[in-house]
């Protein structure tokens, strides 16, 4: 069955790396009958969760009025999301963990999404620099009951557009193609 695709593009880098990875793997998603809706966080204005417990007493609603008000409807509609990112500091930039963070709110009014999946570029010459971010994200996916469809790992890309001609480009197609 089609399914509803929240694709979180979260470099502030437009045209970037990770937009690549993110521009394949929606082809590739489409082309299988999903509907994808993509958004972008790396210049939004989302601050991180403040634990005040706000959205515990008012039906799962954050008590910080910035963009992501406009993201929680859909986050409430996908089934899948799927982060597309680049690697910062040996972990998910800023921008993206803040995203994660406001999701707490989820814990009071539950999101309906069952499945994830990554599409992740870095610099390093070395792959293995980027285990701890992946065991992050798994620990992470576990928690909330995610189901991993896949994750797509291209290193040695720094400047924009070194991406193209990669493998991943084609990974992060085909991942988006399994997706029914
Ligand atoms: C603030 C910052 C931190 C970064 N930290 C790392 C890092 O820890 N390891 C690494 O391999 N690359 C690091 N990079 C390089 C990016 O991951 C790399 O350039 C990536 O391809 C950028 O993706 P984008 O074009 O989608 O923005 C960093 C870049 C920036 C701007």
């Amino acid at each position: 069955m089609a399914k509803n695709i929240l694709l979180v593009h979260c470099s502030p880098r437009m045209g970037g790396n990770s937009s690549r990875l993110a521009d394949e793997f929606e082809r590739g998603a489409t082309e299988a009958g999903n509907t994808v809706t993509r958004i972008s966080v790396g210049n939004a204005r989302i601050g991180g969760c403040k634990a005040c417990e706000y959205c515990f007493k008012h039906e799962g609603e954050c008590c910080q009025k910035d963009d992501m008000q406009e993201l929680y409807p859909l986050l409430h509609q996908a089934d899948v999301i799927v982060y597309a990112t680049p690697m910062y500091y040996y972990n998910f930039p800023a921008q993206m963990r803040a995203f994660q963070d406001r999701m707490f709110c989820g814990i009071a009014k539950p999101f309906g999404i069952s499945q994830t999946a990554l599409l992740l570029c870095f610099e390093d010459k070395d792959a293995t620099t980027c285990e701890p971010a992946l065991a992050s994200f798994d620990v992470a996916a576990n928690y909330c009951k995610q189901e991993v469809l896949g994750k797509v790992i291209v290193n040695n890309v720094y400047e924009k557009g070194a991406i193209e001609g990669n493998p991943g480009l084609e990974e992060a197609y085909e991942l988006g193609k399994s997706i029914s």
